[in-house]
């Protein structure tokens, strides 16, 4: 069952086309990457997705409040004046049938299956750990009961192992929660590890699109090649 569908989008900042006749649709469950060099355009359609950024040109289709977004420094997206419970409440807001006692439950159950315990709520975001505040990004994010997760650079800012720790949460989560992910990131061995699928953008467009071990093992595009290259994928898989 289909989930996104993108058609032909296209934004344009001034004179600068950032997507550039972007199409792709994805099914629930799927596990798309999207890479590509800086400022070839992957936030940018990321935001066009989430309703972020207006559409200049195209199609979009995605149920409403469907899309949800993680962002690479959860501290910037967090804000630091509200306490983790004012934070998760917010995500809240459109069920506004709950009352307060479901309300607390929800964060509670929300916050154990991202592996945080109830005493966070009370603290500020500057009171966490980088992984710690991801974790708090993600269950803000699935409060809003999305189908589709957007995790953009979600975890480029952690070390290693935090990395991995994240990454298995997020392997779990989709389960859980029936997820279609769509993981952007510079890190092909993350990608590999983590993705079904890669979308390979550049300059706005995507050139190449397939299998994710197979885009990685023999990709056909030239930009592919070059990227791989650049990132030693190919020296050290
Ligand atoms: N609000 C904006 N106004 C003007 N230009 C913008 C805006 N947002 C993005 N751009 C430009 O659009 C292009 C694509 O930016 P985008 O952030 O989508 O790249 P990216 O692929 O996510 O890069 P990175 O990997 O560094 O995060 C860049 O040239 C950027 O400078
Ligand atoms: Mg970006």
């Amino acid at each position: 069952m289909s989930v996104l569908q993108v058609h032909n989008a296209v934004k344009n900042f001034g004179s600068l086309r950032a997507v550039d006749h972007v199409s792709f649709s994805l099914d629930q469950g799927d596990n798309l990457a999207i890479i590509g060099e800086s400022g070839c355009g992957k936030t940018t359609l990321a935001k066009m997705m989430m309703g972020l950024v207006k559409i200049d040109k195209g199609l979009i289709k995605a149920e409403s409040f469907s899309v949800q977004m993680v962002f690479q420094d959860p501290y910037s997206s967090l804000d630091p004046l509200w306490n983790v419970r004012e934070i998760l409440k917010e995500a809240l807001w459109r069920n506004r049938s709950l009352s307060a006692g479901q309300a607390q439950e929800k964060m509670e159950q929300m916050l154990s299956a991202v592996g945080l315990s109830m005493g966070v709520l009370q603290r500020f975001p500057h009171e966490f750990s980088g992984g710690e505040r991801q974790r708090i990004a993600i269950a803000r994010a699935l409060l809003c009961s999305p189908k589709i997760l957007i995790l953009d650079e979600a975890t480029s800012a952690l070390d290693t192992l935090v990395q991995k720790q994240i990454m298995d949460l997020l392997k779990k989560l989709k389960q859980e929660f029936n997820l279609t992910y769509i993981f952007i990131s510079h890190n092909l061995r993350l990608v590999r590890n983590f993705s079904d699928k890669i979308a390979v953008m550049y300059q706005g467009k995507i050139v190449e699109e397939g299998q994710a071990k197979k885009v990685l093992q023999s990709p056909s595009h030239p930009y592919t090649r070059q990227l791989l290259q650049a990132s030693f994928y190919i020296n050290f898989k």
